[in-house]
Order: C-alpha cells, then structure tokens, then sequence
C-alpha cells in the first residue's frame, strides 16, 4: 500500500495544474499523479484553437462571451457557473503566462487573438495551431521542478476504494510490473478526460476511454448529461476507424469555407452565423447534407486565404495536409464530423467536490453547469484551468482530515488466472464503437437508443465474467469502462425528449 496526501488521476491540464498549485501550498505533503500512458498524453496536448478568454476589454466584454456560451449551451448552462468561469479566465491567463507558457502576439504587440464558432467576437488566445502541447509543456515543467509531486506514468487506475460513501483511495495497475497498487490517500482528484474512443472516430487519442466517470460511476457519484456529446464538424475525412487529424475551427475563423463537393456553401441555407455557427449546427447541418447527397465528405476550401498567414497560424495543420498530398492553395480539405468532447460528466459544484465525499473531478470527466448541451468552443481549457484552481483555494483551506485507514483491500487475481483473449477485447471494442456511431450518434432515435440499450446490457454482464475469470489486464478493464459509459449515454439519452444542442432525437 502507498500512502500518499493527494492522489490525481490523469495528467492533462486539469490533473497538472491543481497539482502544481496543491504541492506549492504543501511542500511537506506528498502529491501524487498516476496516468495511464505517457505523462503527455492526453487530448489536452492535441487542443488546437486555444483558450477563449476576454482581454481586449474594450471591443468585447465578459457579457457577450457569458451570452455567446448560454446561447451556444441551448438553455441547459449554469448561469452562475458560467459567470464564475468567464470572469476568471484573464486570472488563470496571466498565471499560465507566468508558467512561461507563449501565447501568439500580433504586430502592435498584444494577444493576437482568434474566432471560433458561437463567438461573437475574436477571442480565443493560442499559440499557433498547437496550444495545447504548448501549455501541457509549461505546466509539466512546472511540476517537475516540485519536489513533493510524484508522477507515475502507465499507472491505468482501475477503482476508487469507498467506504460509506467516502473516498479513501484507488486500485491502480502498473502496466510495466502487472502489480495492482492500492493508494491511500486523503482526497483524490479525477481528472481522466474524455471518452472519443467509445466512437472509434473521434479527435481523442486512444487515452479517452471514460475510466473516471466509469469508475465514479462505480463509486455511486452522480453522473449527469452524458447524452451531450459534441461532434467537431471539421475531422479530416479518413475512412479508417480511430483518432482523426483534426482541422481546427479556427480555421473557418481565419475565412475558410465549407461546401459541397459540387462547391455549393451549404451553411448560410441552415444559420445566420454561417460556417462560424454554434458546433452542434454545423455538424447537423453536415449530416444532413451527407444524407441528402450520399456523399462522404464535405469540404473546406481555403483557397482564398492569403497563404503565408495561414502557414504563420495553422503550421502543423498546413504541413498535415500536405503530408498527405493535400495542397491548401489549391485543394480542399475532405472533412466530416467526428467525436470530439463530453459535455456532461461527473457533477460537481462549484469547488470541484462530486457527490462522494473527498472525491473532486475537474476537466472534461467533470460536469459543471459551464457547458449545457452543447460547449462553446475552447471553453473546455477555460474549463480546467479555473476548476483546478477552484479545487485547490478549497482544499488550501479544508486540508485538515485524518488519514483514513482503508479496512478492506480488494482480493486482486493472481498470476495463475489464464490472459484474456485479447480477440474478445478488439471485437468487442469494434461492435462496441459501431454501435455507439449508428444508434447514439448526431441524430437518434428511441428505438435505435432502446436496442443499443439491450446490447449493451449483454455486454455489461459478458464483461464481468471475464473480469472474474481473467488476470488483471489494462485493455480489458478500459472496455469494461466503455461498456459503461455507453450505458449512461444511451440511458440518459432515452430520458431526454426534447431535442438540444447536444443531439438530435427524431
Ligand atoms: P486530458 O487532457 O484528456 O487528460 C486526461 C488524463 O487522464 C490523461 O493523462 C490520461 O492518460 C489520464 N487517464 C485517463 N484514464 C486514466 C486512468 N484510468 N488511469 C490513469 N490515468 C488516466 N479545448 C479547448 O478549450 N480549446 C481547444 O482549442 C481545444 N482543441 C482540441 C483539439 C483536440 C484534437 C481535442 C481532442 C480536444 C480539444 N479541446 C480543446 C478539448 C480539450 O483539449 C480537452 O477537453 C481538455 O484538454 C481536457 O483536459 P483534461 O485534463 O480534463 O483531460
Ligand atoms: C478547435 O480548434 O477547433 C477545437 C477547439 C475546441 O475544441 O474548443
């Protein structure tokens, strides 16, 4: 058994920042990060756009970003949360500047800032094309220079442990020893990510598999608004199944087009705000025209934009395409709706705290209120970086818990139980992401939902009995979480009847 102060789960901007800011507070306490593959990887590493933060006060305001967030959530936002969010974005900016975090300067010398869609204004600071390998890169280096954190890389955890409905710590698998762990610890941070890969298609890397709301869920918390998955319009079409290339929103923000293959520009037929509408109806208004022509992709033309100030903002965008025979001058860019974020999650409140006690989730496992149905594009950043810091001003001053023995410890198999059948997890995962794409995609049907519902109640069951047969194995505990992630986002799907930002019902 480890024994440790402070135990995160996941190392993407969430877990990373509240660590650093928790160990600073506490030198003499022991903070300890477990993530499942490299210490880097994590979608926060692929984020592109940037952070959508109010700097330029005078031709944009908190008002218009907290009213172009209520419009883009459909109803669905916590006010109050996203006041809270909005209004300390330029706060956690100057502290991850201070972090020595870049961000992009335009010729004058302030922040050169972008557009999404939903904004009504430019808004969005990054660095170039890659502003989230930017700031995990200052947040890691931040880190390690704290002698009190430990990180441990390829350390899957598989279970929180709860005893009359209080954290005391988790069951974790270190993938190089095949040893499970059992962590103590006072409170424990989830901060484990997405779930694209319960969609196969998606702009997640394989590390978003939905293990801490899977687990979370185990725990009892409460778990809400997982039919609110946000499919980004513009994936680079690519037949295959798993993580696509994504091409950023900035770039319609920069004046690039969507059209037909017969180069018809389809969005101003479905929204006022054209190519720059809200996510959720650029991606309807795509799957309706792929319906429509059969076609399938649609298209990006950039063929207009004055070329070396799309090199200067979108580098590793232009050389992708390129890579693969795509000249952005002349050629559009093949593109179609992929997974991309959950909107809903583990609920917390406004310190990060879920319905377990000692159990905080923060990021995209988490839900808040800040998104609704449907997330205004790089809110998710925003996000984060203002929660990590919610739970660490909470925890700064409530730290003071005895240590809690945990009394039982999960009798693990030993290694004379047979290896799974790895044919069973890869099957399994294809049906599973097949599924998940026709019956609870963009648009949905109670009929499709209440099948994939039956289907997936085979699996929930299958899965267990391969747990108690099986050693102790990363690929199969992963799906066991995707199984039940599927659950809540069919089941919570069903009980949702009217239509929202999020999906479609027909
Ligand atoms: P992540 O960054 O995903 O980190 C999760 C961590 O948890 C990882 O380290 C993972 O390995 C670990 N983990 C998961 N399960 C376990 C387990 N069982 N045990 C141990 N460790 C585990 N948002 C914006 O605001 N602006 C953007 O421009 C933007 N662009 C994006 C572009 C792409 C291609 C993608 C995929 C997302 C983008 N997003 C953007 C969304 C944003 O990047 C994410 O929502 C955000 O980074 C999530 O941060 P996080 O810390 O919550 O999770
Ligand atoms: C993008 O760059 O298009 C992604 C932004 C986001 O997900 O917020």
């Amino acid at each position: 058994m480890i024994q440790t102060n402070y135990l995160i789960i996941g190392s993407g901007v969430a877990g990373l920042t509240f660590a650093v800011k928790i160990a600073e507070q506490f030198p003499d306490k022991k903070v300890t990060i477990v993530t499942k593959a490299n210490e880097n990887e994590s979608n926060t590493k692929y984020a592109q756009g940037g952070i959508a933060i109010v700097t330029d006060t005078v031709g944009d305001s908190y008002q218009k970003h907290i009213e172009d967030t209520l419009i883009c959530g459909d109803g669905l936002c916590d006010e109050s949360v996203v006041e809270m969010v909005i209004t300390e974005g330029p706060k956690r900016l100057k502290e991850l500047i201070e972090w020595g975090a870049k961000f992009d300067q335009n010729t004058e010398g302030t922040l050169d800032l972008g557009k999404e869609g939903g904004h009504s204004e430019n808004r969005v600071v990054h660095h170039k094309d890659q502003t989230g390998q930017e700031i995990q890169r200052a947040i890691l280096n931040q880190v390690h220079q704290k002698e009190n954190i430990t990180v441990l890389d390829y350390h899957l955890a598989i279970d929180i442990i709860t005893e009359n409905n209080r954290c005391l710590g988790a069951y974790v698998l270190d993938q190089k020893t095949k040893e499970v762990i059992t962590f103590q610890s006072d409170f424990i941070i989830l901060a484990t990510g997405g779930i694209g890969h319960l969609y196969g298609h998606t702009t997640n890397p394989k590390i978003a598999t939905g293990d801490g709301i899977a687990m979370a869920f185990r725990a009892n918390a409460v778990i809400r608004e997982m039919e609110f998955i946000q499919f980004h319009p513009t994936a680079l079409y690519d037949s295959s199944s798993g993580t696509s290339f994504l091409i950023s929103e900035a770039v319609r923000g920069f004046g690039a087009y969507l059209r037909t293959k017969d180069g018809h520009r389809f969005m101003p037929d479905y929204d006022s705000r054209g190519d720059l509408a809200s996510r959720d109806i650029v991606s309807q208004s795509i799957d309706l025209e792929l319906k429509k022509t059969g076609a399938p992709c649609v298209y990006l033309d950039c063929t207009h934009l004055d070329l070396d100030g799309f090199k200067k903002h979108f580098p590793m965008i232009y050389e992708h395409c390129k890579s693969i025979g795509i000249d952005i001058a002349k050629d559009w860019i093949p593109v179609v709706p992929a997974q991309h974020y959950l909107c809903g999650g583990i609920v917390v409140d406004k310190n990060g705290k879920t319905s377990v006690e000692n159990l905080f989730a923060c990021g995209e496992c988490s839900r808040t209120g800040l998104h609704g149905a449907n997330r205004l594009a790089s809110n998710s950043l925003l996000e984060a970086l203002v929660y990590s810091d919610k739970i660490y001003q909470y925890l700064a001053e409530n730290s003071a818990i005895e240590n809690q023995a945990i009394h039982s410890v999960f009798g693990w198999k030993s290694a004379i139980n047979p290896e799974i059948n790895i044919d069973y997890v890869t099957e399994t995962k294809a049906q599973l992401q097949l599924l998940m794409r026709q019956n609870a995609g963009i648009v949905r049907n109670d009929a499709d939902l209440i099948k994939a519902g039956k289907k997936l109640s085979f699996w929930k069951k299958e899965i267990e009995q391969q747990i108690k047969k099986h050693n102790v194995n990363a690929a199969l505990y992963e799906l066991r979480n995707m199984i039940a992630i599927g659950d809540l986002i069919v089941q919570q799907s069903i009980n949702r009847n009217e239509n929202r930002g999020g999906f479609v019902k027909i």
